[in-house]
């Protein structure tokens, strides 16, 4: 059995050496939602995607699940404008961040979003209080469509170990071997459910990709630096060596629940994931979605349409009469026995210094992320 094939069946690669004799005039700045959209465009994490969607791709997209030709495609990758620069932007111009040059977009389509729709189909709420909805109401007015040629990639936050594109990551998977492997999205740090459910998952395949999300996040989300430690810090005293590979994913986060579960399942299968693990509220925020819903959504696609395998799993927990982990497929105690603490819970814990039990979170994991927090707040004053 060879690597699962990208999606699409090509694994796009847009990087170029900047050749252009003249730049275009006209210059586009980039947020840091779009800087890290064309990186990962240019890599082929994102294929098909040869670029920001046009038009047709966009209504496809938003409306039905899918690009034009039918494919999968579940998030709008949209580079937005002004009005004002929307009106003057000639056929090419060139993609900038902070007054550097990454790249060159061909533009074929300029068109205005219906934002309250997009909000409601892609989010499944209009409300601006909701973080991906915020930032959709934030950003310029009007979108961009057109393939990328990128000339530069961005600036890394983490080790160069944890960076691998996916030509990269295929090959690394290759090298060992590995046929089935399952790829863990996470914003958050990795606690005994997930643990939990990456362990359940490993017992029947080849390895795990652990693939935390290390782009823009919500403000009190836990920094990806300090993530980036505890994930570490957990790999080497939990995990057998040899069958984990921890690599960044350089996107940043939507918080569109179901919408975002496709997504995030077809970047892993860009990435060589043959599997792709969907717990509780993927990518949730909130009261938004069903505890559920992100599972329920795979149910709108064929198995040959996706490929990738999603492996559902139930709200899990440590149970103290259990003295285990479980979920209430495992477990027949009251839920008095179940160790759940909510994110809200755990990050206001670790602000004040206290340790949540060994039974939610590992003690070295939990040093790090008081550590992790202190100094953010030192840093903040
Ligand atoms: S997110 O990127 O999906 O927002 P998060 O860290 O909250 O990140 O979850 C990572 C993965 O673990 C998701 O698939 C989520 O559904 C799953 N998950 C998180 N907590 C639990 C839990 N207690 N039980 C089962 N699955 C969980």
């Amino acid at each position: 059995m060879s690597i699962i094939q990208p999606h699409g069946g090509t694994l796009i690669n847009r990087f170029k050496k900047n050749t252009l004799k003249e730049l275009p005039a006209d210059k586009i700045e980039l947020d840091s939602m779009a800087l890290s959209d064309i990186d990962l465009i240019a890599n082929g994490a994102y294929s098909p995607l040869e670029g920001f969607l046009n038009q047709e791709d966009y209504e496809a997209v938003v409306n039905g699940l899918r690009l034009k030709d039918g494919t999968p495609w579940s998030i709008p990758i949209t580079l937005p404008v002004s009005a004002e620069q929307a009106g003057t932007l000639g056929e090419k111009a060139q993609l900038v961040h902070n007054g550097t040059l990454y790249g060159v977009i061909t533009i074929t389509d300029i068109f205005k979003p219906e934002k309250e729709k997009e909000a409601e189909k892609v989010y499944l709420t209009t409300d601006p209080a909701h973080p991906g909805v915020k930032k959709l109401l934030d950003r310029p007015d009007h979108y961009v469509g057109g393939k990328i040629e990128v000339f530069q990639r961005p600036p890394r936050e983490h080790g160069d170990q944890y960076y691998l594109d996916p030509v990269e990551s295929r090959a690394h998977f290759q090298e060992l071997g590995w046929k089935k492997v399952v790829g863990f999205q996470t914003r958050n740090p990795v606690h005994r459910a997930h643990e939990y459910i990456q362990k359940a998952a490993l017992e029947t395949v080849d390895g795990l990709f652990l693939n935390p999300l290390v782009g823009e996040t919500k403000s009190d989300d836990i920094p990806s630096d300090v993530r980036m430690k505890s994930y570490r810090v957990l790999l080497d005293n939990y995990y057998p060596k040899d069958r984990v590979t921890l690599a960044v994913f350089n996107a940043a986060m939507r918080y569109a629940g179901p919408r975002e579960a496709i997504f995030h399942a077809i970047v892993r299968k860009n990435f060589g994931c043959s599997h792709f693990i969907v717990g509780r509220d993927h990518a949730g925020v909130g009261n938004y979605y069903g505890t559920y819903d992100a599972q329920k959504i795979f149910s709108e696609f064929d198995e040959e349409e996706l490929e990738i395998t999603p492996l559902f799993f139930e709200h899990s927990f440590y149970c103290n009469a259990c003295e285990a982990m479980a979920s209430h497929k495992t477990c027949p105690h009251e839920k008095e026995n179940h160790v759940i603490l909510s994110g809200t819970k755990v990050r206001e814990l670790l602000r004040k210094g206290e340790k949540p039990p060994k039974t939610f979170s590992r003690p070295e994991v939990v040093d790090i992320l008081i550590e992790g927090m202190q100094e953010q707040a030192e840093v903040k004053g």
